[in-house]
């Protein structure tokens, strides 16, 4: 088994994209460009990967962590001069090196693999993947001889008339024998019109050589897709946003409109599980099975439980129970845990609070340090008082509870169970088990004083 080895170009600040971020970290659905194409290359058995980096070196190397070898371009003078780079790590190494740019973030394992295979077989030095473009501009264009032999990869910058005609583009990506890649960088030089030194160059010193060189022409360019600038950037994450939902389609998931909803890469979920419109799943969220969810939701790092419905609303960092209804207009925020069976409606604030099986808040209200036991119903406009300024401080509502409407729970308190408190309390003190607790100003009736009022001159 020949050797296989990886170099990953992600030494660019990217002036095009405008940013302060460096490029290869700029996030399609929500990872970073070079982590796509590391996750995807780490699929293939590789035997040693090297990352080449500069502008933001200590960021992209806290991004791609140990799965990499890394060596840093000081100065960035062309992708020729950046894979030299790699010469300490590699030059002596028997097989064959695939080197990829770390802003093609659409490649897949299967594409890397066929070049692999591709090149291997064909006996090439030099195998470069190309793509058919339909609008070519900006990328270096593949010439190829009568024969259909790639003799050369010219860049866009220093293509004549004819050559920005060609339609086939370098993708970036290619597999060279290890040792030829070497010996061929010593003769890349920087007279071109960017005056840097151009790793495809590399094709044409090699031809020179006699040596054979191969094309391999990806079935299809928008995986081949290179990200400069914004414009792209946004290409990149539609192709990776419909790639993502197709994927969920055919394991049973319904999404009723897969161009307005957006799910990250690491989210899982089950059958028969129904996405609406405007939708955005991120993290590490799981989804039962005939869970609804949309239109206008955001969810990030949930579990939500079966048949549960969430609804316009806001989810973070919780877990939420089966056959759950949330929404619409609600907030649920991070470490909170909603039982079975519980109704969460609209305008509804939760903050690290257990809400436990069937219990209900309606409406209007905020749960904040808390813990709901089971069948506990709150009524409309019910605050927690979890916070003096200083300290949060918990409430505790247990089983069967009663809280009447625009009650006020000055924590750290507890409601006992089956207790009702009347509508318009502030609660201070532990209400017991199975009393009524009222506190509020008893009302008074002044008869006939409003129409005195209204006389006065
Ligand atoms: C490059 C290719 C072009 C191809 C296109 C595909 C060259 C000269 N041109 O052009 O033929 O069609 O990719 O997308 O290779 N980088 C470094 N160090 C450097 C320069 C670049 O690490 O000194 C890295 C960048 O961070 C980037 C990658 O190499 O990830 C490609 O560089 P970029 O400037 O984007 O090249 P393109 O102009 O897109
Ligand atoms: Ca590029």
């Amino acid at each position: 088994m020949v050797k296989r080895y990886a170099v990953i170009l992600a030494a660019g600040q990217g002036t095009r994209m405008k940013s302060k971020l460096y490029k290869v970290l700029h996030p399609v659905a929500g990872r970073p460009m070079v982590q796509h194409v590391i996750d995807q290359l780490e699929s293939v058995q590789l035997d040693k990967m090297v990352t080449i980096v500069g502008f933001g070196a200590d960021k992209v190397i806290e991004h791609i962590g140990e799965k990499s070898e890394f060596v840093i371009q000081e100065e960035q003078l062309g992708t020729g001069h950046a894979v030299m780079q790699a010469q300490e790590l590699l030059k002596d190494k028997d097989g064959t090196t695939i080197v990829v740019c770390g802003d093609t973030p659409l490649i897949t394992n299967e594409t890397y693999t066929a070049l692999f295979d591709h090149h291997e077989k064909s006996g090439a030095k030099a195998t470069v993947l190309t793509a058919k473009a339909l609008d070519p501009k900006g990328y270096g264009r593949v010439i190829r001889n009568d024969a259909g032999e790639v003799e050369r990869i010219v860049e866009h910058k220093d293509a004549n008339a004819q050559e920005l005609l060609v339609n086939e583009i370098n993708t970036g990506t290619y597999c060279f024998d290890n040792q030829a890649l070497f010996s061929a960088l010593q003769d890349v030089s920087n007279d071109n019109a960017q005056g840097e030194y151009y790793l495809p160059d590399v094709i044409e010193i090699l031809r020179h050589k006699s040596e054979k060189v191969s094309g391999y022409v990806s079935p299809d360019f928008g995986e081949t897709l290179g990200v400069n600038d914004r414009v792209a950037l946004a290409q990149a994450e539609k192709i990776m946003k419909l790639r993502i939902n197709e994927r969920h389609m055919r394991a049973g998931v319904a999404i009723i409109d897969p161009d307005q909803t957006y799910i990250h890469p690491d989210v899982v979920i089950e059958q028969d599980v129904v996405i609406h419109p405007g939708t955005i799943i991120t993290g590490k969220t799981t989804i039962k099975a005939n869970a609804e969810i949309g239109p206008n939701t955001e969810i990030s790092n949930c579990l939500i439980g079966e048949g549960s419905n969430i609804r316009q609303s806001v989810a973070k960092d919780s877990k939420i129970g089966d056959g759950v209804n949330i929404g619409p207009f609600a907030h649920i925020r991070p470490e909170s845990e909603i039982g079975n069976e519980v109704k969460v409606g609209n305008f509804v604030e939760i903050k690290k609070t257990k809400i436990d099986h069937n219990s209900k808040v309606s409406h209007l209200s905020y749960m904040g340090d808390a813990h709901l036991g089971s069948n506990v119903n709150i009524g409309c406009g019910t605050i927690t008082v979890n916070y003096d300024g200083k300290n949060k401080y918990l409430t505790t509502i247990e089983d069967d509870a009663f809280v009447g409407c625009n009650s006020n729970l000055i924590a750290p308190v507890t409601v006992g169970k089956g207790s009702y408190v009347a509508a318009g309390s502030t609660i201070n003190k532990d209400v017991p088990e199975d009393a009524l607790s009222i506190g509020r100003a008893r009302q008074t009736n002044k008869e006939g004083y409003a129409k005195k009022l209204k006389n006065r001159k």
